[in-house]
């Protein structure tokens, strides 16, 4: 059968998709296979026709002179954000349940926990996390007990950081979960919730690359990191789960999205099922 081509209202050759791909695998880990053309030029667009007069080459040009802000753009346009609060339930029953109980015993002389969500997107991961820390430890404040939020991508920190979310993102959520968690908008906030004060102050946001230097200093007793390496390739894969356990504390926990798997990338971790693994005794 013949095949469809979509037609673009800019020139988009092979050549400028290939300097594109290079930089984004280079930057970020994520590898575009040619069926991602289309998709590039979707979200790359708009720019291209406010910022370059619809020049891809004018773009590709910025992009190889080092011009930081559009490199931004660039990783920002690609990045795929998709997140939800409790999303992928059973981590958090599997947190609240078996994680925090064991520490609880595992961290008695220390009394500090350390959980880490790498790629954390627009911050309903990590305000889960916190969730389910406050709860759990309303009634032990002599506990220090910390959620590090981190994402390549600056707008979805900035979101993260404000804790501010619509009504489309919280819906999911019940009354008395949204009573319990969240301050509700009024006035020009109608419509707006807010996670309230006390888990919000567990979280510290950074924008992080995974790819480069981590400034943080863990070790941690969970990491998430799901649905994000979902777009690297195996050996990326395997450089970061190995630098992750490095940061871990022994037999600490990490969590994946639901399409990964450590197989053939890590075997410092023992797979515990449904996307949970244990660092391995060191
Ligand atoms: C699909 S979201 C996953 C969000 C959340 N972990 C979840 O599962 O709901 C993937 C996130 O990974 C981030 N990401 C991709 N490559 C990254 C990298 N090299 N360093 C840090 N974050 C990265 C993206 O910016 C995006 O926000």
């Amino acid at each position: 059968m013949e095949a469809f081509s979509v037609e673009h209202e800019f020139d988009f050759t092979d050549k400028h998709f290939a300097k594109i791909r290079a930089f984004v695998t280079a930057h970020t880990g994520i590898v575009l296979p040619d069926t991602k053309k289309d998709m590039v030029y979707g979200r790359l667009s708009k720019h291209i026709r406010q910022r370059h007069q619809g020049s891809f080459d004018s773009f590709c040009e910025a992009i190889d002179n080092a011009d930081a802000e559009e490199q931004d753009c660039l990783i920002n346009a690609i990045t795929t954000n998709l997140t939800a609060f409790f999303r992928e339930k059973h981590h958090f029953d599997f947190l609240k349940n078996t994680v925090l109980p064991e520490l609880l015993i595992k961290n008695k002389q220390t009394k500090r926990i350390r959980i880490w969500s790498a790629g954390c997107s627009t911050g309903e991961e990590p305000y889960s996390i916190a969730i389910c820390l406050y709860d759990f430890f309303r009634d032990k404040p002599d506990w220090d007990v910390k959620v590090l939020a981190s994402d390549l991508d600056a707008n979805v920190v900035k979101q993260g950081e404000s804790a501010v979310y619509e009504a489309i993102r919280v819906k999911s959520l019940s009354e008395n979960e949204l009573k319990s968690w969240f301050e509700r908008g009024t006035g020009k906030n109608d419509g707006l919730y807010r996670i309230k004060s006390p888990i919000r102050s567990l979280i510290t946001f950074k924008r992080l690359n995974l790819l480069h230097e981590w400034p943080v200093s863990g070790p941690f007793d969970v990491i998430f990191c799901r649905n994000v390496v979902i777009y690297f390739d195996k050996a990326t894969q395997s450089v970061l789960f190995s630098r992750f356990a490095e940061k871990m504390s022994s037999k600490a926990y990490l969590l994946i999205g639901h399409s990964e798997s450590l197989f053939n990338v890590s075997d410092q971790f023992e797979p515990l099922g449904h996307t949970v693994y244990q660092r391995k005794e060191s």
